[in-house]
């Protein structure tokens, strides 16, 4: 990009000298609507706009990168791809997209967000267009819900107006107070338009840890069976995930009517991670960091994590979640 710009900029420096050695009005006239253009041009290269430079959906960079990147979850991988994709390419559609992902600490809830946010925003997570908000962090005290409720419409409302194709991504959704989550809902939902902004190309993801102990449930009972993990379907988890996120008078995220309204297009199981996945996160998270992948090393970390239940120590206790700064120690 750095090379497009400054020879734009080349460009319009030697135009200028051309321009002042002929002279004549008209050609002054022309290059001067020229320059502007390039200016428009330029401008659209070094500031993050909202337009199909900057904003695209790479269909084939995301099976890419669910495939090679998430390890461990063909379920979510598979749910999430239909339904982006789906989403993407749909010139029309009826209403906003909102995912709510679930799952056992450290199984990639985030990091597939990450995965999502890169193949739409060429700046991925970094995009301007892209909104992270985690409960504890963004709304942590109660007696402020009015003004959060009030704030947080606000910023849905002002970011969409500028720019349809916006994200928002609502971490520790469990955490969330339920009448913020009331205040949310609206955008949502199916309407053309809501005070004249039309919602329906925004997404939502909702990520939470709900349903994950009733997940690792099925994920175990496979395990014991002798079944393969890959052999677990959608359908073996969305009654696992329906009875905690129905039932659960606790979780904040339920005691709403999201779930009764059908807001929400699809519930994205993540299953638990076993030792081979966190030697696989391990391998990956080396080579990210530019080293050769180091076996020995990285058994022996992730024979060091810690495994439950505790006496058949199937599934990783933090998943691949602190492996990042663990390896530190064994290479
Ligand atoms: N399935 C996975 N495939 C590849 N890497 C993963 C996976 N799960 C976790 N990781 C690695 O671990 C890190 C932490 O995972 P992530 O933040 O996505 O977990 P999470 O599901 O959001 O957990 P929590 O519920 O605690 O927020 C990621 O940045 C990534 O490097
Ligand atoms: C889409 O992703 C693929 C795979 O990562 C990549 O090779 C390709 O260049 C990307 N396309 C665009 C237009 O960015
Ligand atoms: C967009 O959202 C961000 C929070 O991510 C907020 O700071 C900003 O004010 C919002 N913009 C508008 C125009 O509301
Ligand atoms: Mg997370």
């Amino acid at each position: 990009m750095k090379t497009t710009a400054s020879s734009v900029l080349h460009f319009m420096l030697i135009t200028s000298v051309i321009v002042h050695a002929f002279e004549p009005i008209t050609t002054t006239i022309v290059a001067g609507a020229g320059m502007a253009a390039l200016g428009n041009h330029l401008y659209n290269y070094i500031f993050e706009t909202c337009n199909q430079h900057w904003i695209g959906f790479n269909a084939t960079g995301l099976e890419v990168d669910l495939q090679s990147k998430l390890i461990g979850q063909h379920v979510a991988s598979r749910v999430i791809l239909k339904a982006v994709t789906g989403f993407m390419n749909n010139e029309d559609p009826k209403k906003p997209l909102v995912l709510s992902l679930h799952g056992w600490t450290g199984t990639g809830k985030n990091f597939v967000s990450q995965l999502i946010a890169k193949n739409i925003y060429q700046r991925g997570m970094t995009s301007g267009f892209v909104h992270l908000f985690t409960a504890t962090a963004h709304f942590p005290h109660e007696v402020d819900l009015d003004s959060y409720k009030s704030q947080l419409q606000q910023w849905i409302k002002g970011n969409v107006s500028a720019c349809p194709r916006s994200m928002f991504i609502f971490d520790e959704m469990d955490k969330m107070h339920p009448g913020l989550i009331d205040s949310i809902k609206p955008y949502l939902d199916f309407y053309e338009t809501l005070d004249g902004v039309s919602y329906r190309k925004a997404i939502f993801i909702f990520l939470s840890n709900a349903g994950g102990e009733n997940i690792v449930q099925v994920a175990l009972d496979f395990w014991k069976a002798g079944r393969d993990r890959e052999e677990i379907e959608l359908k073996h988890l969305e009654t696992a995930l329906s009875l905690s996120v129905f039932n659960n008078k606790n979780s904040g995220f339920w005691h709403t009517s999201l779930i009764d309204k059908n807001m929400v297009d699809f519930f994205v199981p993540f299953l638990p991670l076993e030792y081979k996945h966190v030697v696989q996160c391990g391998r990956a998270e080396m080579i990210s960091k530019g080293l050769e992948p180091n076996e020995e090393a990285v058994e022996q970390m992730a024979h060091d994590m810690n495994y439950f239940p505790r006496n058949e120590r199937v599934f990783s206790m933090q998943g691949c979640k602190v492996i990042s700064s663990r390896l530190d120690f064994y290479i």
